[in-house]
């Protein structure tokens, strides 16, 4: 990687950048692409997670790509741009929205009412409300239940309870339609090998998502299950889901990227593909450390950088060794940065870090630099 990131310096220094800059680097995400329709069955509908990927721009590519227009929203601001951009759009939220963030959106959205926005649904007490809205919408709003299947992040943990759910909508045809079930796994590989096996992990969870399944077969023949969606996966798990799976709809964000949190067994075959870039703004022979006489005059076998603002949500991959200093300390305005005495970096070249996770550090950045190889092309965010 050590010729690839400095190939990639030289590139953003003749392009003139200098400042902090978010790269994602198309061939590599090309390569994730590929890999996603070689592991998928067509049978089975991709759902892109919304929050992981940031940018419109970037939903329209990997969209058009892998032909999918689901998408797992989480935040309620993202709802128009992505049905604007997305007409065929289905969108399914990934976690239960307070009613009174409900009631906002449509009272600001009254068009968007006709979309297919599925509701997720995690308690009776909720599913109450989302009535009693919908009665006042003087519309149907789409359900879907929300199934523990051993993450314990909430939702139903019995066939009571979605008994209950469903009798419900079943009573109020005129305002609740029934659209499926969402069983989020990530879990399933975190748990150590030694309790517990990740392929058994993943069968307890898919025999969980099976009982809500074999109960609205046995018990709730009028809803129709060609037509439900049955939501599970996840990039931790998708690999897991591509060979199995009792689920007919699959979401993943993250793994296109593939953040440095993502560098787990189930996704070896994904390439990481987004950086931070920012420049070096001081070098200095060794860390001097505030205060401490001492420690001033210490030897270091590495010398200091100050880079343009720093503490993100990422890992120093480059130069290689490079590292904050635990003593000095972090900084979101210049950070300190030791690198090996052996590294050539100077002011005004790049350093590069890989984000840990992608949903918290696009949104710091208000563009997505898409790198070529040769060119580079923004792509908002939904900061910007
Ligand atoms: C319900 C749900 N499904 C799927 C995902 C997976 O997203 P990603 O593939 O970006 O990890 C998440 C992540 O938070 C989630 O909460």
């Amino acid at each position: 990687m050590l010729q690839y990131f400095k190939a990639l310096n030289e590139a953003l220094q003749r392009a003139n950048f200098a400042l902090p800059t978010l790269i994602v680097d198309k061939a590599r995400l090309d390569v994730n692409l590929a890999q996603v329709k070689h592991m998928l069955s067509p049978k089975v509908n991709s759902r892109l997670v919304v929050k992981s990927l940031g940018s419109i721009e970037l939903l329209k590519y990997i969209a058009k790509q892998l032909n999918c227009s689901r998408f797992m929203v989480f935040h309620l601001p993202h709802i128009p741009p992505v049905l604007d951009t997305f007409p065929q759009a289905n969108i399914l939220l990934g976690k239960p929205m307070p009613i009174k963030a409900v009631q906002s959106f449509y009272a600001k959205n009254e068009q968007r009412l006709k979309a297919p926005i599925q509701w997720l649904i995690d308690s009776i007490e909720r599913l109450h409300q989302y009535l009693e809205l919908a009665k006042v919408l003087n519309s149907k709003l789409l359900i879907n239940i929300e199934i523990d299947v051993g993450l314990h992040r909430g939702g139903i943990q019995d066939l009571i309870q979605f008994r209950e759910l469903l009798n419900l909508i079943q009573d109020h045809p005129k305002h609740l339609q029934f659209s499926g079930l969402m069983g989020y796994d990530a879990h399933v590989g975190k748990i150590p090998k030694i309790l517990q096996s990740t392929e058994k992990t993943f069968e307890l969870s898919q025999a969980q998502y099976k009982k809500y399944i074999k109960c609205l077969a046995n018990e709730y023949q009028m809803f129709n299950q060609a037509d439900l969606c049955f939501n599970g996966a996840g990039s931790p798990t998708f690999s897991l889901h591509t060979k199995r799976s009792i689920c007919n709809d699959i979401s993943f964000g993250s793994m296109l990227l593939k953040p440095a949190d993502f560098d787990l067994p189930t996704l070896v075959d994904f390439q990481p593909t987004i950086w931070i870039a920012t420049p070096v703004l001081k070098k200095l022979p060794t860390t001097q450390i505030p205060g401490l006489a001492l420690l001033e005059k210490a030897p270091t076998h590495k010398n200091a950088v100050f880079v343009y603002g720093g503490y993100w949500m990422a890992n120093y991959v480059y130069p290689k060794g490079a590292k904050t200093n635990a003593l000095y300390g972090r900084s979101s305005n210049q950070e300190l940065v030791n690198v090996p005495k052996s590294s050539d970096i100077k002011i005004d070249d790049f350093v590069f870090l890989q984000p840990t996770q992608s949903e918290a550090v696009i949104s710091q950045f208000e563009q997505i630099w898409l790198y070529s190889g040769k060119t580079f092309t923004p792509w908002e965010t939904f900061r910007a």
